[in-house]
C-alpha cells in the first residue's frame, strides 16, 4: 500500500493521493499529514540496519534523514533525492547548562551542526525530494530566516528555482546572507511573518509555485528523523523530557508524530514528554495551553529578539496541541532577558546556539524551579540553530547594548566585554594580570 495524504482533523480524516499538490484538506480545510504504510521489517532488524548504514559510504546512507528511510517511505524511489549530508547532529553533554537549568544532567541535540546550520535541513531534503517528484520547477517559502537559508541551498542543489519571502528588517543577517549566497530570489516584504504567509499562500497556486513552509507535510516527515536519530544515538532509551522552542510549531508536530509512530511500531516502550518553550512576546500556544477553554487566539503583533520564533499565528497549532497533550507535556514562556542569559550560558559550555534555541534552557530553568521537571529527570533539549546565525545579537549582549523590542535595556548576567588594548606589551600584561578586564 503506498503512502497517502490524510486530513489531520478527527472528524474528517479524508485521504488523498500522495502526489496531490495540496497543503490543506480540500474538503474541510484542515491540516494534512502523511500516512505511511508500516515498515515490513520488525524494529529490531531496522535498528540494526540503521546502525550499519552509519558505516556505509553510500550518499543516501550518510544522510541522517534518508538513513532512516523506512520510517519516511513516501517516495517510490530514493534515486533522485538531493542530500547535503543533513542530520548526523551530535548529542552534547552540558554540565554547566544542567546546573543553570536546575538539573543533574542535560544533553543538547544540536541541530546547528546541519549543512545550513539549522534543523530545517532535516525537513527540507524531504520537501525538495517531493517537489522533484511532482515535477515542480519553482519552490517558495515564507521564513523568519532559517527555512529560507535551507530551502535556498537544497533547491539550488536540486536545480530548482528558490523564491524566498522574509519580513523586511526582522531576520538575522547570517540567514539573509545564506539565502542570497545560495542563489534564492529574495523578497524582503514590509510585513510580519504571519501576514506574508497569508499572502504567499494565495500567490502559490496562481503562480504554480510549490510551497515549502512547514505546512508542507513532507517537511514534517523529514523533521521526524531528528527524534529517530536521537533515539538511535541513545540506543533507543527514551529520555523523560524533550525540550524545544516553539514558533510556527512544525517541529513540535514532527517530534510528536515521530514519537507516536515509533511507540506504535514498538521501537520504544514509553513516550517522552514534550516541553515547548515560546518567547513571551510571541506566545499564542502558551496562552492556549493555559486557558484551553478560551480557544486559540493569534498574537497580532508578535515581538521578540529571537526573530526565528517571532510568530503570532502559528499554522500548526492544532497538530502541536494534539502532540503536547498526547505526550502529557507542557508549554512555557520565557522573557527576553531569560533567553539572552540562557544563550550566554550555552555559549560558555563551548556549545553556542542562536537566540531561539536558547529558549529551551531558559524554559528548563523555569520548569525545574516550578517543580514541573524534577532535578533528576533525563532531559534532551534541542538546539535548533547555529551560534553564528545571529552574531549581531551576541555582540550587543556582550557589550551591554542589547535592548528588548520595547526598548528596555537587557542587563545580561554573563556579559563578556571585549577589551580595547593599546599597542603596548607592558599595558597588555597589566590588563591580563588584573582580575577585571
Ligand atoms: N528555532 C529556530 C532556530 C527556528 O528557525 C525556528 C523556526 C524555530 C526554532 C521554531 O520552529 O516553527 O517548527 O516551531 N523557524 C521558521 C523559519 C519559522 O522560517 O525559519 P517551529
Amino acid at each position: 500500500m503506498p503512502a497517502e495524504l490524510i486530513c489531520f482533523e478527527e472528524r474528517c480524516r479524508a485521504r488523498f493521493a500522495i502526489t496531490d499538490v495540496i497543503y490543506n484538506c480540500p474538503r474541510c480545510g484542515g491540516l494534512l499529514e502523511v500516512w505511511n504504510p508500516p515498515p515490513v521489517a520488525p524494529p529490531a532488524d531496522l535498528k540494526r540496519i540503521w546502525r550499519e548504514r552509519r558505516a556505509s559510504n553510500l550518499t543516501i546512507d550518510q544522510s541522517g534523514v534518508w538513513r532512516y528511510r523506512e520510517i519516511i517511505p513516501f517516495l517510490e524511489s530514493c534515486s533522485r533525492v538531493v542530500t547535503l549530508r543533513e542530520g548526523n547532529t551530535p548529542l552534547l553533554n552540558a554540565p554547566h547548562a544542567a546546573e543553570y537549568g536546575g538539573l543533574d544532567a542535560l544533553t543538547f541535540k544540536h541541530q546547528g551542526f546541519n549543512p545550513t546550520g539549522s534543523f530545517k535541513d532535516n525537513g527540507m531534503t524531504c520537501g525538495v525530494a517531493q517537489a522533484l517528484r511532482l515535477g515542480m520547477r519553482r519552490v517558495a517559502c515564507v521564513s523568519t530566516g532559517n527555512t529560507s537559508a535551507s530551502m535556498a541551498a537544497y533547491a539550488s542543489a536540486a536545480g530548482l528555482d528558490p523564491i524566498v519571502f522574509i519580513p523586511h528588517g526582522n531576520i538575522a543577517y547570517g540567514k539573509l546572507a545564506q539565502a542570497l549566497e545560495y542563489g534564492a530570489k529574495t523578497l524582503q516584504v514590509e510585513a510580519n511573518f504571519d501576514q506574508i504567509l497569508a499572502l504567499v499562500r494565495t500567490l502559490a497556486e496562481r503562480l504554480g509555485i510549490y510551497l515549502l513552509n512547514s505546512i508542507n507535510p513532507f517537511r514534517i516527515e523529514g523533521q521526524k528523523t531528528i527524534i529517530v536519530e536521537m533515539l538511535d544515538q541513545r540506543d533507543w532509551n527514551p529520555p523523560d523530557w524533550i525540550v524545544l522552542p516553539g514558533g510556527n510549531l512544525g517541529n513540535t508536530s514532527a517530534f510528536g508524530k515521530a514519537l507516536r509512530e515509533l511507540h506504535a511500531l514498538g521501537f520504544i516502550s514509553r513516550m517522552p514528554k514534550l516541553a515547548v518553550i515560546q518567547a513571551a512576546g510571541a506566545a499564542p500556544f502558551y496562552d492556549l495551553m493555559r486557558a484551553p477553554e478560551r480557544g486559540f487566539h493569534a498574537v497580532e503583533h508578535p515581538e521578540t529578539l529571537a526573530t526565528a520564533i517571532r510568530i503570532g499565528d502559528p499554522l500548526s497549532w492544532p497538530k502541536a496541541l494534539r502532540e503536547v497533550s498526547c505526550s502529557c507535556g507542557v508549554v512555557e514562556r520565557v522573557s527576553e532577558e531569560e533567553i539572552a542569559d540562557a544563550k550566554a550560558v550555552i555559549g560558555r559550555c563551548g556549545i553556542g546556539c542562536e537566540p531561539a534555541s536558547a529558549a529551551t534552557l531558559a524554559g528548563i530553568r523555569k520548569l525545574t524551579a516550578a517543580g514541573a521537571i524534577p532535578r533528576s529527570a533525563d532531559v534532551v533539549a534541542v538546539l535548533t540553530g547555529h551560534v553564528l546565525k545571529d552574531p549581531d545579537y551576541i555582540y550587543r549582549y556582550h557589550t551591554g547594548k542589547l535592548e528588548a523590542p520595547n526598548g528596555t535595556p537587557i542587563h545580561g548576567s554573563f556579559v563578556n566585554q571585549p577589551v580595547i588594548a593599546p599597542h603596548d606589551a607592558g599595558r597588555i600584561a597589566a590588563i591580563l594580570q588584573s582580575n577585571t578586564p
